[in-house]
């Protein structure tokens, strides 16, 4: 079973990122996982504290001259910033943060240890592990892309299939966004959002290209791929809304309308005339390319603070503001990107397992010669 944990907070030593379950010979690209953690930390709309985390990544164990060696694969990410112990209390909970429940769960009126952790610090992690899952599933020609779709009120509607002109424009873009036609109003509607002292979220797409068809499982309910992606998804911190292919906009339509003929194609192999699942039927991969939305709220801490009460005094006051950006949404899609490759990972493993990488590859190989 592939599977991770992470551990650290915003302040401590250090994040770490574990990964179990990677076959034996895994290819492993550290450049890789750096150029993501880098990506996570950049976009338009971030705060002057990210150009204090630069993140790098050091591998403590599980891998040897670029290969996996069956243990536990340990990542640890440093923290520039180590003042955990000298951080001042946070009673003036804030407002869409987990301060107020977080508090009163752990019997506190200081929500700093809530916050040391329930920030999206903890998403470095995650973003080192979704890059070691990318790089099994890239040995395979499976490619798992995340962009912006939409930040604010404005969206692009404009939608790509070769995943090198994706990534070439996205690499290219400070919302990591495939349609430059949206930026200029995107960045003005940032820009607007940070003089005025407030935030703004967005929309994210992440797709899956090159996933054979029977990942997943429909036979048992945690086992379905949508419901896994959803959960990973939904657990990354400011995502509120989960959708697959059409999501809700196929709510409104007729199921003539909606569902995806099967037919033969020139090559002789079975295909659709549309993917309006969005690569997933029954709660497996359908061999078409896999969508999945994902859209987030605006980020809670305001330059201008919320209303909230002291958890100390008892007295109305206004929220603490700690330092924070505008707009998170490019960062998002970094992460989003992360879980959905380790969520299709895992899925790939269970599918096809082997104790080793040869292993995994030769029954892959004889897998794909029979698929229709
Ligand atoms: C990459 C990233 C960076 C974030 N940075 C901030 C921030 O600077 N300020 C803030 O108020 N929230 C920020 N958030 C959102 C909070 O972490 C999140 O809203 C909070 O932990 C509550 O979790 P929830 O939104 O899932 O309910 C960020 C989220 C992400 C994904």
């Amino acid at each position: 079973m592939l599977r991770y944990l992470t551990a650290g907070e915003s302040h401590g030593p250090c994040l770490i990122a574990v990964v179990e379950g990677l076959p034996y010979g895994t290819p492993f690209d550290e450049a890789a996982v750096r150029a993501e953690m880098q990506r996570r930390q950049g976009g338009y709309g971030r705060g002057a504290r990210m150009k204090i985390e630069q993140d790098s990544v050091e591998v403590l164990g599980g891998v040897r001259r670029g290969r996996t060696i069956g243990s536990p694969l340990t990542m640890r990410i440093d923290n520039r910033v180590k003042n955990a112990e000298e951080l001042g209390e946070i009673s003036r909970v804030r407002p869409g943060h987990a301060d107020l429940a977080g508090a009163i769960k752990y019997g506190t009126t200081d929500a700093r240890d809530v916050s040391e952790r329930s920030s999206a610090r903890e998403t470095a992690s995650r973003v080192a592990a979704g890059a070691v899952a990318a790089a099994l599933l890239d040995a395979f020609d499976v490619r798992v892309l995340g962009y912006v779709i939409g930040i604010g009120p404005i969206d692009s509607t404009l939608r790509l299939e070769d995943p090198a002109e994706i990534a070439r424009r996205r690499d290219a873009s400070p919302f990591y966004m495939i349609d430059p036609s949206c930026e200029a109003q995107v960045r003005d509607g940032v820009d607007r959002a940070r003089q005025e002292g407030d935030t703004l979220g967005g929309r994210i797409e992440v797709i899956g290209l090159g996933l054979p068809p029977g990942l997943g499982s429909y036979v048992s309910w945690e086992q379905k791929l949508d419901g896994r992606l959803a959960r990973a998804l939904m657990s990354v911190q400011t995502v509120k809304c989960v959708e697959v292919g059409l999501g809700l906009d196929g709510s409104r339509r007729r199921g003539s309308a909606y569902h995806d003929p099967i037919v033969r194609g020139p090559d002789g192999k079975l295909g659709r005339t549309s993917n309006n699942a969005g690569g997933i039927e029954g709660g497996m991969t359908n061999g078409q390319p896999l969508i999945v939305r994902a859209a987030t709220k605006p980020i809670s801490t305001l330059r201008r603070p919320l209303d909230t009460v002291d958890l100390k005094t008892g007295e109305a006051v206004q929220a603490q503001y700690e330092r924070s950006d505008v707009c998170v949404v490019p960062a998002a899609s970094v992460i989003a990107q992360a879980v959905v490759a380790f969520e299709l990972a895992a899925a790939f493993l269970e599918k096809f397992g082997g104790d080793t990488f040869e292993e995994t590859r030769e029954r892959y190989d004889a897998y794909r010669k029979r698929i229709p």
